[in-house]
């Protein structure tokens, strides 16, 4: 008997992120190659013009497992009895901005999302991508009212930049490579850390210069290096790693991978309440747990520290401009 299908809501469903995203979605490849979907794109009002040129693509794709698509601006009729809710609607910084200077335009927009993912099933599981995700992720959950550990916040973008660099610089594929993690905020606080990485199994040489001048800025200012050359931020490659994300949380992953979830405190100090980007295991059914144990030396543990001081800040920010 074919399987039930499951609901997945794309916020900013008419927006460039959804248009790379959607077709993988209806593919098979993230919820399962017997799953069936029926997507459920969200967008505001002016937007469901252009939306359904959209919703016919999706229709021309002719994909097997898509079970219906829906097109809305109501949140809460799209968020009733979802399983999966990708959190793309939001405004994008444009160059010279950081992504916390779209926190004003944006912090609302999840804050009002809240109740409505409050309709959604008791199991649903949200990734928060719209900037800044992090503290997006902390106040949807607020709103939200549901297990903190239902959200996440999307730092795999920043996780496959960090693992193509690390094959770039060995002459790997970046199938080679494992244990390249990011510490704390999607921004340029963020601290990719390659101490526990291996390429074919082995720790690789790589030498203290490349880490500090060219590894670590790169990856760290990659989102604005994108937006300064497309004048447009990342759409492809954010879908493609929302893709990794959903895929690896509901199914699960072979390998540690990085992940922005709610801080307990536990087990490398960062204040709870944070979402902050760990190293998680992924066993799949959405579930997930900090990778613990790894050794955290001095240069780590100020990085770590300074992501998570931006955090707090954000996060005070933001409550603020709620109240
Ligand atoms: P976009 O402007 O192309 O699309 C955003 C869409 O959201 C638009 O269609 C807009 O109408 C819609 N929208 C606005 N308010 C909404 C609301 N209240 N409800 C539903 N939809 C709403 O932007 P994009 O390039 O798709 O990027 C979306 C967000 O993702 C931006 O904030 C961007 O900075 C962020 N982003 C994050 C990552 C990451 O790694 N975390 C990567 C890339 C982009
Ligand atoms: C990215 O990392 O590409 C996105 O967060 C978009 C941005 O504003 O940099």
């Amino acid at each position: 008997m074919s399987k039930a299908p499951v609901r997945v809501v794309v916020t900013g469903g008419a927006g460039q992120i959804a248009y790379s995203l959607l077709p993988t979605l209806a593919g098979g490849s993230v919820f399962g190659a017997d799953q069936p979907v029926v997507l459920v794109l969200l967008d505001i009002a002016p937007a469901l013009e252009f939306m359904k040129g959209i919703m016919m693509e999706l229709e021309d794709l002719a994909c097997p497992l898509l079970a219906g698509i829906v097109g809305t601006a109501d949140a809460d009729e799209a968020f009733t009895d979802a399983d999966y809710a990708i959190f793309l609607g939001a405004f994008p910084r444009k160059e010279g901005m950081e992504r916390k200077d779209v926190m004003s335009k944006n912090v609302g927009i999840f804050n009002a999302q809240g109740s409505a993912l409050a309709k959604a099933k008791s199991t649903v599981r949200a990734v928060v991508v719209g900037n800044p995700a992090n503290t997006n992720a902390a106040i949807l959950a607020k709103a939200a009212g549901i297990a903190p550990t239902q959200i996440s916040a999307l730092t795999r973008l920043d996780h496959n930049r960090a693992t193509y660099m690390v094959a770039a610089k060995c002459g790997a594929s970046c199938g080679d490579v494992e244990g390249v993690y990011i510490w704390g905020n999607h921004s340029s606080t963020q601290y990719p850390d390659v101490s526990h990485c291996k390429v074919k199994g082995a720790a690789p040489a790589l030498d203290a210069e490349w880490k500090s001048a060219t590894f670590e800025p790169t990856v760290q200012k990659r989102g604005a290096a994108v937006i300064a050359a497309r004048k447009a931020s990342s759409a492809a490659s954010a879908a493609k790693a929302v893709c990794d994300h959903m895929r690896d949380w509901a199914l699960g992953a072979p390998k540690p991978v990085s992940m922005g979830v709610w801080s307990d405190g536990n087990p490398y100090g960062v204040p709870e309440g944070l979402y902050y980007s760990f190293p998680v295991k992924l066993t799949g059914g959405g579930s997930y747990e900090i990778v613990g144990g790894l050794a955290i030396d001095d240069h780590s543990r100020k990085m770590m520290d300074a992501s998570a001081a931006e955090l707090v800040d954000e996060l005070a920010l933001a409550n603020s401009l709620i109240k």
